[in-house]
Parts: structure tokens; sequence; C-alpha cells
């Protein structure tokens, strides 16, 4: 473990000492009594160029051999280079090969693959440049979460991934048991789930927030990162059957206060993109997207528009333009009005709030006009929503009636009504979806670019 990491000698470019490096072959040149390597160790965007001269004892049997994907162990000398667009290059000593990459055989040579293509090799994908940028810049998005939160007292709670609540209460849950599928022990009928391993019938959560709110309502403020699933067939490029969410909830917190901290946070995570993944949003904007830079800007330069769910219907409709699917009151905004919305009206992200309590969830808290309720969802160019959150009912015998008339089993939700019973209290919170944040700060077209092992309908392998 004493090797040096690319990104830090090409910051720090201690020249004239001698160094390891451990990385992986992009290219080798030849030249007449020495070669040229480019080795890339996935610290960062950018290759160490290496200077191998024929004289270095396994230059014949191993170095002449050395092709793309091999992985090597460099020792040298760091010098500054003559050449253009690198400030330094390594003259390499000695040379070991850990593991060879068969040219014939390795998927990834020199030209540049379809995204595609690269789904297939998903074990392979992030030594590509655009996918090894995407993960960086994830990783550094999640660190950036937890600091958002940390700074403003905010608790990190883990939510469980077994679950037996529909917190959306759209029956889109993958159900977890322990049966046995071929022959399930039954009752009148139907899988008999008394039986299966936690004694009824359980699934993998679509939200870590009715499990959030229980500890907002005893910690104040806290928040849920953690993965979550969904079993919509939904296929398109922005959704996921295994998504990661960033639920805050807040005790004493209602729908202004919520979107607040939701704009606060959007804009920390895009401002910490454009500060410390520079390099990388550098590939995104010269391969994948040439506004990217300026529509990242654009995100950090006013207020978020707030924009009740009534105007953006009459917005819509006095556009004249010829949406797909219909526009009126009291039917849920499709994608191709979320983005009308974001990127020909407005041309900046929008708060759509105060939603037809039909088209929302049960625990959102219904308004005083009875037919709207505390909602938001943040729209952002490129996207559409990135963000839904609400104030929660937080009145026993409003949130009884909604779970009634939503027909949900109140025996399931009886401890989420005792919220309501002992010390209730204004609260709110809001989900981010982790990867549409990703895709927008670097302009992938795909949400299967920016996860790193995607599950969509039909798919769940490398
Ligand atoms: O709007 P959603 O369904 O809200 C909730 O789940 C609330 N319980 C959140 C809360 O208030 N604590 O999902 C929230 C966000 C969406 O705005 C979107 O960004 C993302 O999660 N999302 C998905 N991302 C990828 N694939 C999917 N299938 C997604 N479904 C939602
Ligand atoms: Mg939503």
């Amino acid at each position: 473990m004493s090797a040096h990491r690319i990104a830090t000698l090409l910051r720090d470019q201690p020249l004239g000492t001698t160094v390891t490096v451990n990385g992986w072959i992009r290219t080798r040149r030849d030249a007449k009594g020495f070669s040229f390597l480019e080795v890339n160790d996935g610290s960062c965007l950018a290759n160490l160029q290496v200077i191998v001269e024929a004289s270095l004892p396994n230059y014949e049997a191993e170095i002449a051999r050395l092709a793309t994907g091999c992985a090597v162990r460099v020792i040298g000398e760091l010098a500054s280079s003559p050449a253009k667009g690198q400030a330094v290059e390594l003259k390499a000593s000695e040379i070991t090969v850990y593991g060879w990459a068969d040219p014939e055989s390795y998927p990834l040579q020199k030209k540049r693959h379809s995204f595609e293509f690269l789904r297939t090799i998903a074990h392979l994908r992030p030594r590509t440049n655009s996918l090894g940028a995407v993960a960086r810049v994830r990783s550094t998005l999640a660190h950036a979460v937890h600091d958002f939160f940390r700074e403003r007292g905010f608790f990190l709670v883990h939510t469980p991934i077994i679950t037996t609540s529909d917190c959306e209460g759209a029956g889109e849950m993958f159900t977890v048991t322990g049966l046995d599928l071929d022959q399930p022990p039954k009752r009148e009928g139907r899988v008999d789930f008394s039986r299966d391993f936690f004694g009824r019938r359980t699934s993998l959560t679509v939200s870590g927030q009715l499990e959030a709110e229980i500890y907002a309502l005893a910690l104040g403020n806290v928040y849920t990162f953690g993965p979550t699933f969904r079993a919509e067939n939904s296929n398109t490029s922005r959704h996921l059957a295994e998504f990661w969410m960033i639920e805050p909830e807040m005790a004493f917190c209602d729908l202004a206060d919520d979107i607040d901290v939701a704009e606060a946070l959007l804009k920390h995570l895009v401002g910490c993109a454009l500060t410390e993944c520079r390099e990388d949003l550098g590939l995104f904007a010269r391969f994948i997207d040439q506004g990217l830079i300026a529509r990242l800007e654009n995100v950090l330069a006013r207020p978020f528009i707030r924009l009740p769910y009534s105007e953006a219907i009459e917005q819509l409709k006095v556009s004249g333009h010829d949406f797909e699917y219909p526009v009126a009151w009291g039917l849920d905004l499709q994608s191709e009005h979320e983005r009308f919305l974001t990127e020909t009206i407005f041309k900046q992200p929008v708060v759509v709030i105060d939603y037809p309590k039909a088209i929302k969830a049960f625990y959102m808290r219904q308004n005083d006009d009875n037919r709207t309720v505390a909602a938001m969802d943040i729209l952002f160019p490129g996207i559409g929503e990135i963000v839904g959150g609400s104030q929660r009912e937080e009145r026993y015998e409003v949130l009884l009636a909604r779970l009634t008339d939503a027909g949900l089993p109140l025996a399931d939700y009886q401890w989420y009504l005792d919220l309501r019973r002992f010390g209730s209290a204004r609260h709110a919170g809001f989900g981010l979806g982790f990867e549409r944040i990703i895709q927008f700060v670097t302009g992938m077209a795909n949400i299967r670019e920016v996860v790193p092992f995607p599950r969509t309908p039909g798919s769940a392998g490398f």
C-alpha cells in the first residue's frame, strides 16, 4: 500500500522523487529505443504518462507486450514533461506486470464504446473514462449529502430495507419471502404468509419516510439515505427498480421550510460538483452535454420558482403547446408537462406546490381548501421531477379519514396513527432521488449510467 495515487502526484508534482504507481494500462506506444505507457489508477480522469527505456530487463519479454487493461506496478522518477497537455511524466526504472489482459478478448479497446454496449459489461465499464468519472462524482456527492446534514445538526437514521408498510400506498413493492415458491403453504386458496419467515408478508421498502417520521418526532431533524425499491414497470431513462434516496424529515417544520431545505441541499450538491469534480465534469461537458456547466450554474443563480399546481395547469393550458397527455385540473403532471414548465416556460428549477389530494399519497397534509395537499415536487431542466415531498398530516382524525379513503389496511398503520395520538407536531420532509441529481450534474441521458449496477425491468445481472 505504499503506492502513490496519480491524482496526488499530478496535484503535488514532487519532481525528482522516486514514486510507485499501481494502475491499468490505457495505451502503449512504441518509439525507437523506448515506449510510452498511459497508466490510469482510477484516482482521477487523467492518465500518468510513463516512459520506459528499452534497456529495462523485462522490456522485450513483457513491456513490449503490454496492452490496454493490463495491471502493472511502475517505480520511477517523476520528471517534468516536455510533452503538451501534461506537466509531469514518470521515468520508469522498474515495471512489474500483475495481470495480463489479452487484446484479442479484452472488450475495452481504444475506440469509444456505446453506453448500451457498456451496460452489457457492468463488471468492466467503470474502467472507462466516462463511467469512472461518474463513479467519482457519485462518491463525492454522497459524502456531500452527509456533510450538508451534519453541518445543520441532522441525525442520520438507518431505516429498514425490509418493511411491512407501503409508504407510497401504491402497491409497487417487491415481496421478500423465505417460502418455497414451488410449494407455498396456502390458506383459502391464497399464499399463507403467516407461515413465512417473519410470520407475515413483507416487502422491500419503497421509501424510508414513515420510519424517518418516527425519529423526527423524537430527535427533531433526521435524514435517511439508502436504497429503495420499486416494482413499477417503468422502462424509462429516469426510473430504476433499485435506486438510492435521500430523505430528511423535520419536526416543527412546514412546507415552506421544507422547500428551503430541499433548495439548499440541491444547490449544495450542484455547487460541490462544480468545485470538487471539475476535471470529471470537464469530460461530460466535452463529450456528453456541451451546455452542462451553464445549466449547473443556472441552478445556483437564483431562488427556485415556487408555483401552485393550479397555476402550473393554467400556464400549460395557455402555452398552446400540443401535449401528448391531457392537461386539466385534477390530472397528474406527466413528465412532458414537468419538462415544459422547467425547460420552456421558466428555464430554471420550478417547485410545484399544493397538488390535488386525489393524486397524492395519504400522508400529505390536507390544505384548508379541502381539495389540495401541502405537497411539493421540484422540477429540474432535463430531468423533470427530482424531489418529491410534503408537509405531513399531523391531525389524527384527518389522517384516519385519508387512510380509510385510500383503502389501506388500518392495522398496518396503527403505529403511524399513534404518532398522531401522542405528542403529534407539525412536520415535513422530502425525498431526493440520488441518481436523478447525479444524472443532472453529469448530463447522462440515461439513469442506467449513473448507478453502478442498474436494476430495471428484465435486467438485474452484470
Ligand atoms: O416522489 P417519491 O415517490 O416520494 C417518496 O417516496 C416520498 N416518500 C419522499 C419523502 O417525502 N420522504 O420519490 C422521491 C424521489 C423522486 O422525486 C425521484 O427523484 C426519485 O425519488 N425516484 C426515483 N428515482 C429513480 N427511479 C425511480 N423509480 C424513482 N422513483 C422516485
Ligand atoms: Mg413523486
